[in-house]
């Protein structure tokens, strides 16, 4: 295996290399998933935030429209991704509590009656007891993004919040038996190759079952609006060299990514590290408001479909747990 400076070379030097390696996390991938490619409807349910990350476009300060959307119209959304084929209904949301226990424990236990089907949650840091519940009502797995191992960065962009407070949220779900999300944003600002490197290393370490690693993109309006872009290489390295190094580990190819390099810089990525694409079942009255960062594109099912089989993989309809081949 690697360690860190020949990591450190890989990823500033030249692309001939790039190519072994993406030889090598494609077979490590043929050998977890086949030619399989997991699928997740995403549901964008709300854009109120208690948090102020700096590079947020829903964070508290943005002077944004807001809306929540209604139990029965979460429901009838993850209907409609049910019906669609999909077997993960990934419940997305800024950090809103106006959503109780009781309301999310009545969602998840309301999806899970009539679907058959996986449940994650992406809606950042609760109540232990919260998460408990919400696992006992039927959720499967919950993404919590570390966002940057950079400890001071971590503090400078999320203001009241550490690192260490975020990855006690993370064991705490481990321990309750959930499937677990870390990831990082590549190209934040104040981070660096360093800084990637080692988010890749805590991943591995931390033994996360999902890693959702993603460009940073400027948003509007925030103190980070002017910040720009990683180069897409890089990222498409990063997310190469993760599979190398995670192994079974579900990485999906991110709304970011596509946003940063279009549907080209998603097969890219689908043809490297990544296994997994999310395509979104936010109803279309309200996406235009999840704007998380500029440009943000929603990516849809059957459109990503045609274009992945025409690179000789399937997207698999099921659930799509990690399946621990190494
Ligand atoms: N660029 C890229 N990713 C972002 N996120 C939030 N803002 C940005 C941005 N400007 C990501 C964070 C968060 C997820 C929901 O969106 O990683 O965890």
């Amino acid at each position: 295996m690697f360690n860190k400076s020949e990591i450190r070379k890989l990823l500033i030097t030249n692309d001939t290399a790039y190519e072994k390696l993406r030889e090598r996390a494609i077979k490590i991938k043929k050998k977890n998933y086949g030619n399989q490619i997991f699928v997740r409807g995403i549901i964008e349910f709300s854009n109120y935030c208690r948090r102020d990350c700096l590079y947020c476009g829903i964070r508290k300060s943005q002077k944004i429209n807001r809306y929540r959307l209604s139990e029965f119209e979460i429901i009838e959304c993850a209907k409609n991704i049910y019906k669609s084929g999909v077997r993960t209904i990934v419940l997305q949301s800024g950090e809103d509590l106006y959503y109780s226990r009781k309301i999310i424990v009545n969602i998840i236990s309301k999806i899970k009656k009539d679907m058959d089907c996986a449940i994650t949650l992406a809606i950042g840091e609760r109540d232990i007891d919260d998460y408990k519940a919400f696992f006992d009502a039927g959720a499967d797995r919950f993404l919590i993004k570390h966002e940057t191992s950079n400890e001071k960065v971590y503090e400078k962009l999320h203001p009241g919040d550490t690192l260490k407070n975020r990855l006690k949220n993370y064991e705490n779900l481990k321990k309750i038996g959930y499937q677990v999300g870390l990831g990082n944003i590549v190209g934040l600002p104040f981070t660096e190759i360093d800084d990637y490197i080692n988010d890749i290393f805590l991943m591995k370490k931390l033994d996360c079952d999902m890693a959702g690693i993603g460009p940073f993109i400027p948003a509007k309006d925030t103190p980070l609006s002017n910040y720009p872009t990683p180069n897409l290489d890089l990222v498409l390295k990063i997310l190469t060299l993760s599979r190398i190094i995670l192994r079974d580990v579900n990485i999906p190819a991110t709304t970011a990514l596509y946003t940063l390099g279009g549907l080209s810089g998603l097969l890219m990525a689908i043809d490297g590290g990544c296994n997994v694409i999310m395509p979104n079942f936010t109803p279309t009255e309200y996406r235009e408001n999840y704007k998380i960062y500029d440009r943000k594109k929603p990516l849809i099912l059957d459109k990503i479909e045609k274009i992945i089989n025409q690179k000789g993989y399937n997207l698999s309809y099921t659930k799509g747990d990690r399946n621990y081949v190494h």
